[in-house]
């Protein structure tokens, strides 16, 4: 697994944004897969204005979201389907017919699961994921002990989760169970991008990349890929490598 040390959030997500750039400026129909949360939100800002800026065609793009909280709608804020329209999808003006995400308040979420799937089937797989980590090593939500022969899945959600999640909403919010893209999915991606930023994330980048490959810390899983890349700051690197 190749390893980029940045000096900081700001020219890691640069980065990102170029390779995700690069990759729609040779392979316009290409296939996304982004995520919410903390870290991914500089990159989605700069990618909207580098795309504006130089007029790079996103509208044959085929995007899916990584994952969703089961019980919180679409307009809440937190919700995993608002990070992507109000940062990347709306700005972009992507159309409906070429974005994927789940729906945490459907009846029947195995459908759910299903119609990711078929999906990205459909697509032809996914050219590139871009994911970041969860303070317990999780991908997505992909949660310690989950099988890597998973494609997606709901799953219920560690303590760790609930709690360090409560940061995305305006009020505490009960939170349970998650649907999520699998990390089969992730193993047979073209090529993978973990993003990590900031001291808080220092302890579980040394853990993922110096620990044995465990399920037990799925990001360890992402090692075995072919072509993955870890992409964090000095900060979040400040332990990797040091005994
Ligand atoms: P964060 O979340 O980007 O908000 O830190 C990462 C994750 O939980 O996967």
């Amino acid at each position: 697994m190749q390893t980029c040390i940045f000096k900081d959030y700001q020219s890691l997500s640069i980065k990102v944004v170029q390779e995700i750039a690069q990759l729609v400026i040779t392979k316009p129909d290409a296939v996304i897969c982004l995520p919410s949360g903390e870290t991914p939100r500089l990159t989605c800002t700069l990618l909207v204005e580098k795309a504006h800026a130089e007029k790079i065609d996103f509208s044959r793009v085929t995007f899916f979201g990584l994952d969703e909280w089961i019980g919180i709608p679409p307009q809440n804020e937190g919700s995993g389907n608002y990070f992507f329209y109000s940062n990347v999808f709306a700005p972009l003006k992507i159309a409906r017919a070429k974005i994927h995400l789940f729906d945490g308040m459907a009846d029947d979420l195995s459908n759910e699961c299903r119609k990711m799937d078929l999906a990205i089937a459909a697509a032809g797989g996914i050219d590139l994921m871009l994911v970041g980590i969860g303070m317990n090593g999780h991908i997505g939500f992909n949660e310690p002990g989950t099988s890597p022969n998973y494609y997606s899945h709901v799953i219920d959600l560690d303590k760790i989760t609930t709690s360090v999640g409560q940061k995305y909403f305006k009020q505490a919010t009960v939170l349970g169970k998650g649907i999520t893209i699998g990390l089969k999915h992730l193993l047979e991606s073209k090529r993978v991008l973990v993003i990590a930023n900031g001291i808080k994330k220092a302890n579980i980048i040394k853990k993922m990349m110096e620990e044995e490959i465990s399920e037990m810390l799925p990001a360890s899983i992402v090692r075995k890929h072919f072509n993955a890349a870890l992409m964090i700051d000095e900060e979040a690197a400040s332990l990797y490598g040091k005994y």
